[in-house]
């Protein structure tokens, strides 16, 4: 690897890198370019927001970071390592050991409960059984939900799967937290205890991404990267594009309110 590419400006080590990332999901007439040629470097220890309006790409984004699916054209380096180049099995090892996910739709195993969910992703890392239930445990704890462990998630609301979700994703002490819309599903105190948390693991050293549709909470982060339909674009422009879907959803309840 070249060496500009193993290293910022600011001298962190770049964790990964997106070239020319396609996606497309279907073919022909029902395609969807979902992706359209993202470039994007991550460091390692870096905070990042991922904003865009709903069907920009985001959350496309973030399953090719995690390297939870493959992109249609372009290349994923992870610490260098093309993963188009890694066998399946060595990829699982890297998620499951590396990358912590916290999805939109929380991904819960719905015959499993609260505390099982959470449990889960340790068999395959080699920690004991007692270990396994006690960092399960302490982590549910640390989400206010140690009276809901033995809950299924279909008991659970949706701010109470939410934080479940991140309990599991925090299990195998990942380097990588991948947060999709974190704070989707819950209330505001919850919201920003969840930020203060990942707030804490950034200080630690954990890289951080996360999309986010609020403005507030990408103050957290220190770095925003824009999408518009499927491409990274600067601030001006995704400014620009957001007031005018604005403008049009005013002319909208304006438009609705004349009616009735
Ligand atoms: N599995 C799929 N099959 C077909 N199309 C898909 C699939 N997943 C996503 N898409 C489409 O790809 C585009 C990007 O979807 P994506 O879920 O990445 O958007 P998003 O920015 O995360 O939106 P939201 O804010 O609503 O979560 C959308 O047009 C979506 O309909
Ligand atoms: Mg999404």
């Amino acid at each position: 690897m070249a060496k500009d590419e193993k290293t910022s400006g600011d001298g962190g080590t770049t964790l990964l890198i997106l070239k020319g990332v396609t996606k497309i999901y279907g073919e022909g007439d029902a395609a969807v370019h979902a992706l359209r040629g993202i470039d994007l470097t991550i460091h390692q220890g870096e905070f990042v927001a991922i904003m865009g309006p709903s069907g920009s790409g985001k959350s496309t984004a973030m399953n090719m970071v995690g390297c939870l699916d493959v992109p249609t054209d372009g290349t994923i380096l992870l610490e260098g390592q093309d993963i188009a180049e890694l066998e399946e099995s060595d990829l699982a090892q890297i998620r499951g050991q590396n990358i912590g996910f916290i999805f939109q739709q929380f991904n819960l195993i719905p015959g499993l409960t609260a505390l099982e969910n959470v449990m889960l992703p340790m068999v395959f890392q080699g920690y004991s059984s007692d270990e396994r239930f006690e960092r399960a445990t302490e982590l549910l704890e640390k989400m206010e939900l140690g009276n809901r462990m033995d809950h299924l998630p279909s008991e659970l609301s949706g701010g109470q799967q939410q934080r479940v979700a991140i309990a599991r994703a925090l299990c195998n002490d990942p380097d990588i937290i991948l947060a999709d819309e974190p704070t989707g599903n819950v209330d505001s105190k919850m919201g920003r205890d969840i930020m203060t948390m990942l707030s804490k693991l950034h200080k630690e050293g954990k890289t951080i991404i996360m999309v986010t549709h609020d403005d507030h909470l990408a103050t957290y982060a220190k770095r925003t990267v824009y999408l518009l339909d499927g491409a990274v674009v600067d601030r001006l422009k995704y400014k620009e594009n957001h007031a005018l879907e604005a403008k049009k959803e005013k002319k909208k309840d304006t438009k609705k309110g004349e009616k009735s």
